[in-house]
Order: C-alpha cells, then structure tokens, then sequence
C-alpha cells in the first residue's frame, strides 16, 4: 500500500511535467495556450499553478508511463489511465483538457482536474476518488495559501480552480477551493487549523449565493467567523476581475464582505419586489427574521434602526415582531 502511494505520487509528479511541456512546448498545445491568454492567464501565472495541456492521443501518457516502468494497472487504480473497455489494454483518461494539478497538504500532485477547451461536457473532468484523493478532504491550493491564511489568519474560499488562480494573481494569496463538491465538515475542520476567519467568496449566480448559505453554518460550526465577499449578479470572481481589473476586485468585493446578517439581508432581498407594498412587507417580515438570529439585543438593534430608517417603519415594531421571533427560536 505505502509503495504502492509512493509509485502513484511520483506518476503525478511526473505526469504534472509532462502536461506543462506539452501546454509550453508542443505544436498540440498552441491552442490551449492561447485559451488561457485570453483568459488573462500569465506565464507566469501558469508556471506557479503549473497548468498543463493532455494532448489529443489516446496513449500519449499511457507510453510515457508504460516507457518508464510504471504498473499500468496501478496507474489506471490512481486514476491516470482508462482500462480498454475489451481488456486489452489502457489509455489515457484526460485527453484534450487543460489540465490543473491537484497537490495535498504537502504540494505533492495526487489527482488532477481536466478543462474542456471552450464550452462542452463535463466541463471539468476530475480525477476519480483513489488511495490518493479524497474530494470531501482536499482544499485546493491550501499548501500554496497556508504562509497567507496563516499570517492573515484569513482564508478566502472560492467555487473554482480558475477563481483561485485569476484571484491570486489579484493579491489574494489567502484563496482556496472545494472541488467542485459541496463544502464538508472535513474542509471546514481542515480551514479552521490554518485560519480564524472563512471570507466566502462564491459566484454570483443563484447557485453559489445558495451554496453559500449552506456554507455558513457547517463554517461557525467548526469554529470560524464567517464573512461574505458579495459578487454583482451573474458574475464569478475571474470573470469580474476579467471585466474589473485586480484593484477593483480587491477593493469593491473582497474588502467589501459583509457579516452573515447582511449578507443574509442582501439576499433575501433579491428575492422581493422592494417597490410592490407586498414585496416590502415579506422581505421585512423575513429581514426581521434573519435578525432575530443574532443573540446580541445590541446587535439586533443596529440593523433594526437600519430596517426601520430605510423603510420609514418604527423601530417599536419591528423589535415587537423581532422580540416575538427571538423568543420563538428560544
Ligand atoms: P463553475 O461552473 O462555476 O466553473 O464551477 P468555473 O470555476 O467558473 O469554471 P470556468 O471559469 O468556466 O473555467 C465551479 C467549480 O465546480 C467544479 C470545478 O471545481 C469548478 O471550478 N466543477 C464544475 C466540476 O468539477 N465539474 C464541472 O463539470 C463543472
Ligand atoms: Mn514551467
Ligand atoms: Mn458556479
Ligand atoms: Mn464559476
Ligand atoms: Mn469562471
């Protein structure tokens, strides 16, 4: 088992090589190259992250492998080959994808995430669950960002690879990923080792500000303080640092996150006409709500005074309506 992790880490290894020749230094890649300069990936940028290209073969990494003296068998087990449907043999499981590498806590490459090359399915292939890759387990680029969550006592958390990268080449050296599953109670123990503080950033699409309010607990559970970096309406975080630029991302989003009441508070009301005399009265009716969570009297008032000075309502009755929550939820 042990020889058998330290054959497959050094497969990954050499294979995370590989898949940077290809992208830097093969005529196959040239397309791939030029996907990530239009999305505004660096050289630079792509040597740190060591982005790769799988080229279009069947056995490219197969032979490569095969030359070496690696087990195929093994190899296909670690996710890196496909077994031929008829037995006869293996090929490659990435083929044609940009390729991401997926280090552990250590840096040491143990999956990879393949990206299709414009729009198709899956987007993202993903290296299946092995003796090396866990998905509930690993944060993706924590050994790159731990120096920063660490001195910041801050992680920020993002929905993907490329807001990860796009990201850190904005200044936020503190960024990490799930990958692409729902956050788990494992990450959210795992972030609380290196930080004090999760600052979510997910897209802003309805699936991530969703994702987000599922997020927050299982983050508060494990012991953090949670804040949320808020992103304009259908807008991911590569795409508004594509659109805004490095500065305004960092100025207007990350700097901006907001406490879990607000942001609570900014959803709810996305999903009410405010101009429609129905539409106040629910969202205040749920604002009112969300407030009644807080445990601090002090606190409850402050965005209380704030309801109640936005929608000209009295402050009497909307702490009346809070009061009656609060002592539901007791
Ligand atoms: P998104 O759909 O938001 O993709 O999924 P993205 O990160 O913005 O990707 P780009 O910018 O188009 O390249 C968020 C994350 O969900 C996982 C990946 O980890 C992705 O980064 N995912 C998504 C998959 O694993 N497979 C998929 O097919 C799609
Ligand atoms: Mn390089
Ligand atoms: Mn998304
Ligand atoms: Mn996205
Ligand atoms: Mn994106």
């Amino acid at each position: 088992e042990n020889a058998e992790r330290a054959k497959l880490i050094e497969a990954h290894e050499l294979t995370a090589k590989l898949y940077h020749y290809m992208l830097n230094n093969s005529k196959q890649g040239v397309e791939a190259k030029r996907y990530l300069r239009e999305r505004g990936l660096s050289d630079k940028l792509i040597d740190h992250f060591m982005i790769g290209y799988a080229t279009d073969e069947w056995d490219r990494l197969a032979d490569f492998l095969a030359k070496r003296g690696f087990d195929l068998a093994l190899m296909e087990k670690g996710g890196l080959l496909s077994a031929k449907t008829d037995g006869s043999g293996y090929v490659d499981r990435f083929r044609n994808r940009i390729m991401f590498p997926i280090w552990d806590k250590d840096g040491k490459t143990t999956a990879f995430a393949g990206r299709i090359i414009g729009e198709g399915q899956p987007k993202y292939l993903n290296s299946p669950e092995t003796m090396l890759f866990t998905k509930s387990k690993i944060v993706y680029n924590l050994h790159h960002a731990r120096t920063a969550i660490r001195k910041s006592k801050q992680a920020v958390i993002f929905e993907g690879y490329m807001d990860v990268i796009k990201s850190w080449s904005a200044g936020v050296k503190n960024g990490i990923a799930t990958m692409g599953t729902a956050l788990t109670k494992e990450h959210c123990a795992i972030i609380r080792r290196q930080a004090e503080e999760a600052i979510i950033c997910y897209d802003g699409d309805d699936a991530g500000q969703a994702a987000a309010l599922k997020s927050i607990p299982m983050l508060e559970a494990a012991g953090l303080r949670v804040t949320v970096a808020v992103l304009p309406k259908g807008k991911d975080p590569d795409e508004y640092i594509g659109e805004y630029g490095p500065d305004e991302f960092l100025r207007e989003i990350v700097d901006q996150a907001v406490s879990i009441t607000k942001f609570k508070l900014i959803y709810s009301r996305k999903n009410h006409i405010l101009l429609k005399e129905e539409g106040k009265k629910n969202y205040l009716l749920e604002a009112v709500d969300i407030v009644a969570e807080l445990s601090s009297p002090i606190e409850r008032e402050v965005y209380l005074k704030e309801l109640s000075r936005e929608f000209d309502i009295s402050l009497e009755s909307l702490k009346q309506d809070c009061h009656r929550k609060v002592q539901e939820l007791q």
